[in-house]
């Protein structure tokens, strides 16, 4: 049975103190629930990650990256390669994210990369696309994300799925309060598996975990996630805070 997850994206929010009392305050607020088949997760921003992987030690909260070089090492100031990350015991990378193809110029063609150097260094890969409002006024959303899931994820074989985690974000819905309606992410959601099991086979698409992003809130989270393809979401601005965040696991 595939997983549900619910994944917090703090992308560059928090510094280290901030980092850690909210990691602790979700590993306290955790420990009450019974998670049954659901993960949880939190991505610290880089600096903020060995500090977060200490608090959350023997929870069951899991800690993630946000990003990562395709490189195994050298002269890339100002990167992180994959090693890096495993070295502190993390499992789980975010590889393709709106914000990182918008403002760092990731393309489909570096997001291939990126994702065989997390899976060589044995990363799960939470893979994010999704298509911007043009595109989806223009009735091309359907075409954008195929490609960017065929671009990035259609070289690998069957078996390299089991690592991988696939995240809807609508760019439009990100951090704007507009979500997509229940409907919409069922329609995309449903799309993508069926791209999926196309492609590789019925056991593939059934086992990924496709999740939703881009204004998820406590408000509407239940309504998204009881969606059959639906499996979690990848939440930013709401997971920022712990009540918000535990309100978004409680939703399952
Ligand atoms: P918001 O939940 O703030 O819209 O952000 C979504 C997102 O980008 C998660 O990766």
């Amino acid at each position: 049975m595939r997983k549900q997850i619910v994944a917090g994206n703090w992308k560059m929010n928090k510094n280290v103190q901030e980092s850690t009392e909210l990691a602790s305050e979700i590993v306290e607020k955790v420990k009450g629930l019974d998670l049954g088949n659901t993960r949880v997760i939190v991505t610290p921003t880089f600096v903020n990650i060995s500090e977060v992987v200490k608090v959350t030690k023997g929870s069951a909260v899991e800690v993630a990256a946000q990003n990562m070089h395709q490189a195994k090492s050298g002269a890339f100031t100002g990167e992180i390669s994959g090693e890096m990350l495993t070295s502190l015991g993390l499992k789980t990378v975010i590889l393709g994210h709106s914000e990182r193809r918008e403002y760092f110029g990731e393309t489909d063609a570096i997001l291939a990369q990126k994702v065989d150097a997390a899976l060589a260094n044995g990363l799960e890969i939470v893979f994010c696309f999704g298509e911007v409002l043009a595109e989806r006024k223009a009735d091309k959303h359907f075409d954008v994300v195929e490609s960017q899931i065929k671009n990035a994820l259609f070289h690998l074989d069957a078996a390299a799925w089991k690592n991988i985690v696939l995240a809807y974000e609508p760019v439009w819905a990100i951090g704007t309060g507009e979500t997509a309606s229940p409907e919409q992410a069922q329609e995309m959601h449903a799309f993508i598996r069926k791209i999926v099991a196309d492609k590789y086979n019925a056991e593939v698409a059934n086992n990924v975990s496709i999740l939703y992003g881009g204004s998820v809130n406590p408000g509407n989270a239940k309504e998204i996630f009881s969606k059959e393809d639906v499996d979690g979401g990848l939440i930013g601005g709401a997971a920022l805070n712990s009540d918000n965040f535990l309100a978004l696991i409680k939703s399952f």
